[in-house]
């Protein structure tokens, strides 16, 4: 007579350690893969942004041109702005304006070699332009850059 063999042991436990496994894998997978992330509410976070205003361009981090790179945030974010400015093609001048079209009150002024420090939080989603609101020398119309807000 033949007893029905039962598999015990090390076999079963390492078995249920697999499943558990694939299965986390599979459901971290659709949350970060699959499922639609445009669906996840952003959580807001606070931005420090350092920005050189030179002649005649808005620097982000002094490398990166907002003209072409728009500097992106998202509705909430508490966003806080170091401007610096300086004039290293037309020492004549000794100010430059800093106004993003639609999001702030009135333009601030950014004197030479000084840091203007504000902090603003987009409420409204959109693509908003930074502007040079003080003339400052031959190129000052194109000083301008660019500042999305995502929803
Ligand atoms: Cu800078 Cu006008």
């Amino acid at each position: 007579m033949s007893q029905p063999t039962t598999v015990k042991g090390p076999w079963v436990g390492s078995g249920a350690i697999l499943l558990v496994l694939l299965v986390s894998v599979g459901m971290f997978y659709y949350e970060y893969q699959v499922a639609p992330v445009a669906n996840k509410p952003h959580i807001p976070q606070k931005i420090t942004i350092y920005i050189l205003a030179e002649q005649w361009a808005f620097m982000w981090n002094g490398t990166i041109d907002t003209h072409n790179t728009p500097i992106v945030v998202y509705v909430g974010d508490t966003v806080t702005f170091h401007v610096h400015g300086i004039w290293q093609q037309d020492p004549s001048f000794h100010e430059h304006g800093f106004f993003i079209e639609g999001l702030m009150d009135s333009p601030m002024t950014v004197m030479k070699g000084q840091d203007l420090i504000f902090t603003i939080v987009p409420t409204q989603p959109g693509d908003y332009t930074i502007i040079c609101t003080v003339f400052c020398g031959a190129g000052h119309a194109n000083m301008n850059g660019q500042f999305d807000v995502l929803s």
